[in-house]
């Protein structure tokens, strides 16, 4: 199938690559001219594992090209629209600049019978906003909310754990109280018509998702308020699942108790689950901060403010952790950090990427920094981002070099390059002092205190 993709970030970059790599023939549309001749060579402008190969072999195929020019939508079937919903520079709520210009742009060069595909993490409300544009010439709009991971972007799109597809129906409204019950039930003038839409457009994103269909992955077809609420509510909740367990790394520091182990004995019970209860500096990175905040701040627009309030509190928390590691470095060095040498290991929101976008990582760094200390970070992919967006830190390539003569060592991405592969009695033969702040719990306190070292974790005794 002819498929255009609108952004070619993050998630629209992988997404056309992904959908090249299952036979489908597509284009790239960016205005950043940069990213498009990267692309166009089979570069990718970020790091994210499996992606420079299937840019590569699509590009080389034919069936991928990158393009600034909008016109060359123009007879796809299905548009994809995966453009940035960053949070607002002078409040929480997402700013939809992108979505609409993108949007705009697409207009011209929508043909009848053409579906265009929300991809982007928005506000419930944008797609029925949105929809009255698009449906005037002759397109369908659908919202089809991502889930990717970064760093297993390429897996979690071509082969996801679930799809969604929001369709026009009688209960696109909001507050028509029939969310989740699809687009098929309900009445009301042009209900009929718009079912057929739905039912056809949901007819071909089975299409386009051909290989995930034919292996059973549950496809959701719903209305469009309800998919847009999925994804934010989706993050809401692992961010939740976070700030939870962080919540009981403070009340463990309080009373000497192990979050981690408590973490383990309650992630057994299969109702609650061991995934997301890892308890350290928290969740940073360009999605589940902005998507928290703009879902609080799209409920305080609906008078529903109270029924995400926790949100609030799920942010707070979440930013204390940062401060709390910042204070164990502190503390480690005896109350003052002027002039110390401390090593920062990991500056990338999280292991497998070189994204930066707030990075607990690096904002504890920043932080130690502001204190007076001498701070050097080390990361395996993320050093030049860290570099351009926080020129006042040292930033060294290798591991060995950024260890030596350190006062304390503070690991705040868990790679497996920290996580596994230090010896803690070779970084000991480097460092000046045995300090170690282990800000994701992901080390083994006792092989490091064996080999001498004063060993903190987050919620750990
Ligand atoms: C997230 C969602 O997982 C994904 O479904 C959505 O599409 C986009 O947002 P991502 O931002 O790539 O994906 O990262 P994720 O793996 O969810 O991690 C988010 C943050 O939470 C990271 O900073 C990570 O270090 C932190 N985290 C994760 C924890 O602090 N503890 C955990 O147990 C898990």
């Amino acid at each position: 199938m002819k498929l255009s993709v609108i952004g070619c970030g993050y998630l629209g970059a992988v997404h056309a690559a992904a959908m090249a790599s299952i036979g489908h023939e597509v284009v790239g549309i960016d205005v950043d001219e940069r990213k498009i001749e990267s692309l166009s060579n089979g570069r990718s402008p970020f790091f994210e594992p499996g992606l420079p190969e299937i840019l590569t072999s699509g590009v080389e195929s034919g069936n991928l090209r990158f393009t600034t020019d909008m016109a060359e939508a123009k007879g796809a079937r299905v548009h994809f629209v995966g453009v940035g919903t960053p949070q607002q520079k002078d409040g929480y709520a997402a700013d939809l600049t992108y979505v609409n210009a993108a949007v705009d742009a697409l207009l011209p060069y929508l043909s009848p019978g053409d579906i265009v595909a929300g991809k982007s993490t928005v506000p419930v409300g944008t797609a029925a906003d949105l929809a009255p544009r698009i449906e005037a010439t002759g397109a369908t709009l659908v919202w089809n909310p991502e889930f990717l991971r970064e760093g297993f972007a390429v897996q979690d799109t071509i082969d996801p754990d679930r799809l969604v597809v929001g369709v026009p129906g009688p209960s696109t409204g909001l507050g028509t109280g029939d969310e989740g019950s699809g687009p098929s039930t309900g009445s009301g003038t042009g209900a009929t018509g718009d079912e057929d839409r739905g039912e056809r457009a949901a007819e071909i994103l089975r299409e386009v998702y051909h290989p995930a269909v034919a292996k059973g992955t549950p496809f959701i077809v719903t209305d469009l308020a309800t998919a847009e609420l999925v994804k934010v509510s989706a993050n809401a909740f692992l961010a939740t699942k976070i700030s939870f367990i962080n919540a009981m790394a403070e009340i463990a520091e309080t009373v000497g108790a192990d979050v981690t182990q408590l973490a383990d004995a309650i992630g057994h019970d299969a109702r609650i689950g061991r995934r997301f209860l890892g308890a350290g500096i928290g969740f940073g990175g360009g999605c589940l901060p902005k998507d928290i905040r703009a879902f609080a701040a799209r409920a305080e627009e609906l008078g529903r403010g109270e029924s995400v309030s926790f949100l609030r509190e799920v942010d707070a928390i979440n930013l204390r952790r940062r401060e709390r590691a910042v204070h164990l470095v502190v503390d480690g060095l005896g109350g003052n950090v002027v002039g110390k040498k401390v090593t920062v290991l990991g500056a990338a929101f999280k292991p497998h990427s070189d994204d930066i976008r707030d990075s607990p990582a690096l904002d504890v760094a920043v932080r130690l920094k502001g204190l007076g200390a001498d701070v050097t970070v080390t990361d395996p992919e993320a050093i030049e981002n860290a570099r351009r967006a926080h020129p006042q830190l040292t930033y060294v390539d290798d591991r060995d070099d950024a260890l030596r003569d350190a006062d304390a060592v503070v690991l705040v991405t868990e790679w497996d390059e920290y996580r596994r592969e230090i010896s803690p009695e070779h970084a000991a033969s480097l460092v000046a002092g045995t300090i170690i702040i282990d800000g994701r719990n992901c080390l083994d306190p006792a092989a490091w205190r064996a080999a001498g070292w004063i060993y903190y974790g987050l919620g750990r005794p």
